[in-house]
């Protein structure tokens, strides 16, 4: 057992490692809200970033000099890193690319092509719109159809009709972990299984669960996951598209160029081994390792200390905003994770966050990039503020007198 003392040194050791977290806004401390859209990174990895172009700077994959060589390691070193974070089960499983929504579109574009007319793919009323758009795009140009699962009025996905929705015609089910608009936690276990006994592929959009908690690619049985480094306290620009071997083996390449191939001549290219069949031209190689470095400090830290602290915040932030008149909270659901979306009476959310940001807060107002969920419940957007570990109970106290102030004046 741990003293509510030694958990709070140890919250704060790590808040500590966030030199952005002192940053002041006017005259206010910042209070960093807004971690769905991304998070802030530890000082490991800005550091990290300036040591790879200080010291270690050079095209991977290519050379045979001694920084080529360097680079090339830590970049490898960086994928087994992720491998082991996600417990897949080959390293040639992780295909870097450059956030969750590259590697939507890269299995879209691939997987999709492999697809017949009248397959159908089935998403989510839930999703980001990068979980929507890129699968209508291929469902329109190879006939395929789209269908979906509704939402209900707690923010949760119904389920009701799973057995029509996942029939023999279903090939892929792509579904988000954690709706960034309502924080649901997605039952995707249950999804998995029913659509691998009609033997559908699924495909999980973790942009917003791993950094919450852990999850386990070969104890889930996903066949592909994706995920954004810089919402896991990595770079932007970075990102992993993780796929069971098999499956990636039977996908042509998403793009053509260097690297992706063995040989190539005027009349015939062959194609190179995973992952490099999915890695065309120089990618993103600091941030590629800087990720690694991420994933590494992170893997590192007591994650089940750090769900409870977030999960506590939550409920707290979600206890201390019902004294405010007239809120209304967007995603009840009984299993969710670090957002709270709301609105208050009718006031419109851009004027709630900027006077928020005049004090300091800063939270994401709009539609949270998942218009059809906005539809649903007939609203223009929320106020969504999202939350990570290094928060504290003292900024939601200051963060609700900063919301009753905005209230007070806009009333
Ligand atoms: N998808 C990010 C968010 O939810 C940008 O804010």
């Amino acid at each position: 057992m741990y003293s509510i003392r030694s958990i709070l040194e140890y919250l704060e050791g790590i808040r500590n490692q966030f030199p952005i977290l002192k940053t002041t806004v006017g005259k206010y401390p910042l209070i960093y809200f807004d971690n769905g859209a991304t998070s802030q990174k530890p000082q490991v990895v800005i550091d990290a970033i300036a040591h790879y172009y200080t010291h270690e700077n050079a095209n991977i994959h290519r050379g045979v000099h001694h920084l080529s060589q360097l680079a090339t390691e830590k970049y490898e070193w960086s994928r087994e890193i992720i491998r082991k974070f996600l417990n897949a089960q080959h390293s040639h499983e992780i295909i870097f690319t450059s956030g969750t929504t590259g590697g939507i579109n890269l299995v879209a574009s691939s997987f999709g092509k492999l697809l017949s007319a009248g397959d159908e793919i089935l998403i989510s009323e839930m999703e980001h719109h990068s979980n929507i758009v890129p699968w209508q795009m291929m469902c329109e140009s190879h006939n395929l159809t789209l269908k979906y699962f509704k939402l209900t009025e707690t923010g949760e996905l119904d389920l009701t009709e799973i057995d029509s929705l996942i029939n023999p015609k279903t090939k892929l089910v792509a579904i988000t972990h954690v709706s960034n608009a309502l924080g649901t936690i997605n039952p995707i276990e249950k999804m998995i299984e029913k659509a691998h006994s009609v033997g559908a592929k699924v495909l999980v959009d973790a942009a917003q669960s791993l950094q919450h908690f852990k999850v386990d690619v070969q104890k889930l049985d996903c066949d592909f996951l994706v995920f954004s480094g810089h919402k896991i306290f990595g770079p932007t620009g970075t990102g992993v598209l993780y796929g069971k071997e098999a499956i990636l083996n039977t996908m042509p390449p998403y793009q053509g160029g260097g690297d992706m191939i063995k040989t190539v001549s005027m009349q015939k290219t062959v194609y190179n081994e995973l992952p490099h069949k999915f890695e065309a031209g120089t990618p993103n190689i600091s941030g590629g390792i800087c990720l690694g470095v991420a994933v590494d400090w992170l893997s590192k830290l007591d994650l089940l200390k750090l769900e409870k602290h977030e999960s506590d915040l939550l409920v707290y932030a979600t206890n201390r905003i019902k004294e405010i008149e007239g809120v209304k909270i967007y995603g009840e659901a009984e299993n969710k994770c670090s957002i709270l979306s709301f609105l208050i009476d009718d006031l419109h959310p851009y004027d709630v966050g900027t006077l928020l940001n005049q004090q300091g807060v800063a939270v994401r107002t709009g539609h949270h990039c998942t218009q059809p969920v906005m539809d649903f419940f007939k609203i223009p957007g929320t106020i969504r503020a999202s939350f990570a570990f290094y928060n504290t109970k003292a900024e939601v106290d200051f963060f609700i007198d900063a919301l009753k102030r905005a209230v007070n004046m806009l009333r």
